[in-house]
């Protein structure tokens, strides 16, 4: 634990002056390995939580308001508001809102929240980086709500609450692996998850002599006005049109031999380019778990990459930054495989790298992207960590 604790408790007293019955919680971020833009299509992810996150320090007051102070926003200062207040977005909460949808959806679910509480929050999650700082806040929300108030809630069900969240309040249409990957992570291990059923293993993710590198374009980006929405819509099309010749729940029902057989129904359509992703995507996803289990690191790398150029090519989500970022990682000798993670248009891009070649990857990657694209990338050694928890100091 940094200093921020500490800053946090200080805050906390300055504002609220009793910081000593203050609870101190924690949710991780997180980061994809493999199934990027498979999750709203019935198909398979394999993400891991990051030991990075978002803390919040917190106390229940008597009444029903609710105030709010984020180190990380410390221009915004003290924000005001109250539980009956929770019914729409409001551009002038900034980040509260996260926590005002996720009021929203509890009330909705039939959880009645008695009281509201003061909070001071950070976190270390780079905002905008795809590592999922919203859907860290909301399931960290998430949790102090049943910690705090004695509400029964699993897992699954803060993950899909927190996604309810980001879908009905905050307004983008994202699937379910980053909240349901937060709420049920494990240190030391991916979740292989089904998103048509929302059945998981985990799986042990132990990198020995290798690492985990996180690479930042630190290209600012919010999904909100990206494509995302668009790349959503464009899969649902062509579902619509497959099923009119084959008996289809999702993409992800599919293999890609099937996909192939059919795919003269949307050949000619730039669609054809989204779902093929979707299908293939789906498949290495699977084969990734497969040779994980194995050991064989190699063969999972080249999977890594293979997702990358479908998602450059096929799914068209990647951009001048990430792709730097990964042609660079490829360059080096010593990298086993690179790709974007998240929902890419910026963010970050991962590789799993040799540890004697750690130095002059970073060397190489900052030189060439920055040679490329003009500004710095930022590079962190992943931590997988667990899901959400309290902390007891
Ligand atoms: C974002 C979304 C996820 C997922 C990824 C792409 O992170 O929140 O639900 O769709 O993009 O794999």
């Amino acid at each position: 634990m940094d200093h921020h604790i500490l800053e946090m408790r200080a805050k906390f007293e300055e504002l609220f002056d009793c910081s000593k019955d203050a609870r101190l919680f924690f949710s991780p971020g997180r980061v994809n390995l493999i199934g990027e833009h498979t999750d709203y299509n019935g198909g398979h992810v394999f993400p891991c939580a990051l030991e990075i996150g978002t803390y919040a320090l917190v106390s229940k007051r008597e009444d029903r308001e609710l105030r709010f102070y984020s180190l990380n926003e410390a221009k915004a200062g003290l924000i005001q508001t109250d539980l009956d207040h929770a019914d729409h977005y409001d551009p002038a909460l900034g980040w509260v809102n996260y926590v005002m949808g996720m009021i929203h959806v509890f009330e909705k679910h039939g959880y009645t929240i008695p009281s509201g509480w003061n909070m001071v929050v950070y976190g270390n999650i780079p905002v905008a980086s795809g590592l999922s700082s919203s859907a860290s806040l909301e399931i960290l929300i998430g949790y102090i709500l049943k910690t705090l108030f004695g509400f029964e809630v699993s897992g699954t069900d803060l993950a899909l609450m927190g996604q309810e969240d980001e879908n009905k309040y905050i307004g983008l249409n994202c699937g379910i692996m980053d909240q349901f990957v937060i709420a049920n992570g494990k240190k030391d291990h991916a979740l292989f998850l089904d998103t048509a059923t929302l059945e998981y293993k985990t799986v042990p993710f132990v990198l020995k002599g290798r690492t985990l590198v996180i690479m930042n374009t630190n290209k600012p980006r919010g999904l909100k006005d990206s494509k995302y929405n668009e790349r959503r819509a464009e899969c649902e099309k062509a579902l619509e049109i497959l099923q009119s010749r084959l008996n289809i729940k999702t993409l992800g029902d599919l293999t890609d031999e099937e996909f192939d057989a059919n795919a003269d129904l949307l050949k000619g359509d730039v669609i054809y380019k989204r779902a093929k992703h979707a299908v293939y995507e789906n498949t290495r996803t699977i084969k990734a778990v497969e040779v994980l289990r194995k050991n064989d690191i190699e063969a999972f790398g080249k999977l890594m990459d293979a997702s990358h150029d479908s998602l450059r090519y096929d799914y068209e989500v990647t951009g001048a930054e990430l792709d730097a970022l990964v042609d660079a990682a490829r360059s080096v000798k010593g990298t086993i495989g690179s790709r974007m993670t998240g929902a890419g248009f910026g963010g970050c891009a991962i590789a799993i790298v040799e540890d004697e070649a750690l130095e002059e990857f970073k060397k190489t990657v900052r030189e060439e992207y920055i040679q490329k694209i003009g500004y710095e990338p930022s590079f962190y050694e992943a931590v997988v960590g667990d899901g959400p928890k309290e902390i007891k100091e």
